[in-house]
Order: structure tokens, then sequence, then C-alpha cells
């Protein structure tokens, strides 16, 4: 078998058989296939598309490339959850916590930050000390012990996830149904889970622009999970403006401990809860939906979903007073304000600017190489609805370096719509599948 030659095939949207995936995953996984063939391979993806077959076996082989964790003999139901990638969405951070406070066990595969996205990994990263490279013993143990851990894919788990994610992140090949389908539910089929709460993402900060490409997504991944015997539920929710306030890692972690303590922003607690709230159901926690609703409120308010989080942050070396105490968080240098020219409603946000101005000062990676710098990034002052004043600010910029400053302030300026009539206001939560 000849890489070319599949290379050629998928760029004619021929359909690929198991063991051409298979030898492409392994290929790659064990360096033989070098990163430039299967950045071809991935852009022909991209545009050739993957029937349900091939995305089913692209999936399995990115799983098998690593250990699949076996969590058994634990008891409990295992749930987790993940996004496809959005704008300041942080909610990853919120609702395990929650749903592991109330007794389900979450173990948590995450992915770093992906084009203009953010990634969990990421964030977690800006706590000072705080380590996502666990062996999987540690992963188990402390899964055993709080019901909560976070990890990354790595060589032991999901390695073909963690270099064919990287490669997608600087090659533009990230927005495509069959690449993010097998990346998610690999690592998630990987991670010993018995359940998986999918938040997928539509609108102009996310990878999916329209509900049709996003309930494609969501089904792909339904459907692989049930091929599996996993319970999938996937939530299809807007995100035409960033979640919350906060864009950027640590600047994201500060609205988390918000958050977790009853302060944070109406749209990113109500989505955080009821994503917590699918997985205590989907956890077999409480017999309905209703009733897992108001046990992540209680779990919320009780304050023991903040502790929980504290919990975690600790056992991960990371320091728990940085949730308080955000001085000791990684700070920016500078601050530049981007004001309104107008006075009137805001009635659009474009959120994949405001993610990629963050990713140009140095929130997000340009290159694989790039060293993620955790204190930079954007918090809004106003989301999509609210009243401005003309000069009246809209956000602030937060930067340690001015080389992208100016680009990035342009970016950000021109990502606000400001209008003479308030806008219609959007659900938040669009779908169920599954
Ligand atoms: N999250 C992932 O883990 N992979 C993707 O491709 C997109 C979002």
């Amino acid at each position: 078998m000849r890489t070319v030659d599949l290379i050629l095939r998928k760029r004619g949207a021929d359909e690929l058989s198991v063991e051409e995936i298979q030898f492409l995953v392994n290929g790659y996984t064990t360096g033989e296939i070098p990163d430039y063939q299967m950045a071809a391979f991935l852009m022909a993806t991209y545009f050739g598309g993957m029937t349900d077959r091939e995305i089913s076996a692209l999936t399995e082989s990115m799983m098998q490339s690593g250990e699949v964790i076996s969590l058994t003999e634990i008891p409990g139901v295992k749930v987790d959850k993940h996004s496809t990638g959005g704008v300041g969405d942080k909610t990853s951070l919120i609702c395990a916590p929650i749903a592991a406070a109330a007794g389900v066990v979450v173990p948590m595969i995450s992915g770093r930050g992906l084009g203009h996205t953010g990634g969990t990994l990421d964030k977690l990263e800006s706590i000072p000390g705080f380590r996502t490279d666990l062996t999987v013993e540690q992963f188990r143990a402390q899964l055993a012990e709080l019901g909560l851990c976070f990890i990354g894919q790595n060589d032991e788990v999901s390695p073909a996830d963690n270099r064919i994610y990287a490669l997608r992140d600087v090659t533009g090949t990230v927005e495509s149904v069959p690449l993010i389908a097998s990346s998610i539910m690999s690592k998630k089929m990987a991670e010993g889970i018995d359940a998986l709460v999918l938040d997928v993402k539509v609108g102009n900060g996310a990878f999916m622009k329209t509900q049709v490409e996003a309930r494609r997504l969501a089904q792909a991944m339904v459907g692989i999970g049930r091929r599996m015997d996993k319970k999938v539920q996937a939530l299809i929710t807007d995100m035409n403006q960033p979640l919350g306030y906060a864009v950027g890692n640590a600047l994201e972690v500060m609205e988390v401990s918000q958050t977790l303590q009853k302060a944070g922003p109406a749209d990113l607690t109500r989505l955080s809860l009821e994503l917590a709230a699918r997985m205590i159901f989907l956890g077999k926690i409480t017999p309905t939906l209703d009733e897992a609703r108001k046990l992540a409120e209680d779990k919320l308010m009780d304050g023991s979903a903040y502790k929980k989080f504290r919990q975690v942050v600790q056992a991960q070396g990371g320091n728990p007073q940085a949730l308080d105490r955000f001085d000791l968080l990684p700070n920016a240098t500078g601050m530049r304000e981007v004001l309104s020219p107008r006075a009137g409603f805001v009635s659009a946000i474009k959120a994949e600017d405001i993610g990629r101005a963050s990713q140009m000062m140095g929130a997000g990676r340009m290159v694989k190489e790039d060293v993620i710098d955790h204190a930079v990034g954007v918090i809004l002052e106003v989301k999509v609805g609210e009243k401005v004043e003309a000069g009246s600010v809209l956000c602030r910029l937060y930067y340690t370096g001015e080389e992208h400053l100016d680009e990035a302030a342009d970016l950000v300026e021109d990502a606000f719509r400001v209008s003479n009539a308030r806008p219609e206001e959007r659900e938040l939560i669009l779908e169920v599948v599954g």
C-alpha cells in the first residue's frame, strides 16, 4: 500500500477500506508517514468527505492507536462531556465538577486550542502547577478518589488524535465532519466511559456554521456511540457570540471560578447546568431529567461543585488559591479598550474574530511549536442585545506583547455590529440529538 495512492483516491472522493484507513492512522502514529502526506490526506478528506463506514473505521483505528482504558473496577456510571469547540466555551470546567459533586464519575480527556477556539487543557494549564500529563494509573487513582480527572490525549491514550489534532490545527483542516467526529469520539471511547454528553456548537464562532451541518455532526457522533454501545446525547447550542464574557486561558479560568461561586454570566451558567444535568441523568443518579436539573443546581448553589473543582486542582498539582486570588494566575502586562463608534444596540458579535484576535495575541497556536501565552485574551463588556453609547467600552484586549496587537484590535473592532434596532433574542439551546 502506498500513502500517495490513498491520498489520490481520497482526493477523488473514493471510499477507502478499513485496512487502508488503519494503514494511514498506524503509519502516521508511528512516524512512518510524514506530516506532509498526512496533511495532504486531511485536506483531501476535508474536500472529499467520508462515508459513515469510513468515519467508524477512522474512529476505531484512532482509538486503538493507544490504550483503551478500562474503568470497570471503579464503581458507578462513567459519563463525560465534550464540546465541538467554541469561543469562551469553558463549560467543561463547570459542568464536570457539578456532575462529579452529584456522584457521577467523570473521566475527561480534553483537547488543546484548535483554530480560533480555546482548549480545556490550555485553560487548565494556566493554573500554576496544574498537570494534565498524568499516567493512566494516576488517572484511575484520581477517578477512584475524587470522581473527576482531566487529562489530554498523549502517547499512551489516543496518540493518533494527539498528532492529527495538532496537525489539523495548523493546516486549515479543522472544519470537517469526519475529522471532528473521529477526533472527539476516538478519545472519548478510549477513556472507559458508559455515556457521553456532547455540546455541538453552531454559529459564527463554531466550526459548523449552520444548524444543518451541526445536526450532521451530532448525528455522526451519536451514531458512532450507538455502534460502540455507548449512550450519547448531543445538544446543539448557539455560538453566535462568545459564551460568557472572557476569552483566553487564564481569563476564562477566572470566569469559571466566579461561575462555580454563583457569580457567573447567565448564559454560561445556564448551559453548564443543562450539560451537568444531562450527565447526571445519563449517569443514572436521578430517575428523571428534571430531578437531575434540580440536583445540578443544588450542587452549584451549595458550593460542593466549587469544592470539588478545588480538590481536583490540588490533586493535579495546581494551586487552588489561584481560583480566589487572581493575581496568582498569569496576568497580562497591558490592556487596550475597544470603543463603540456609535450609540445603539449590539446586534452581532463575530465570535470567530474575537477568538482569532485572542489566538493572534498568543492564546492559541499559529504553528505546532508555538508556546501558549496563558495571560492574554479579550474580556467583553457587552453582549448581543445590550444598549451602548458612542464611546462606551465594547471590550478590553489583554496582552503581553505588542507584535500583533494592532491587527488583533482591528479584528475585534470589526467584530461588533451596533444598530438602531434591538436584535431578536436567540435561543441558547437549539436542539437535542440522541
Ligand atoms: N474537539 C476535538 O476534540 N476535536 C475536534 O476536531 C474538534 C473539537
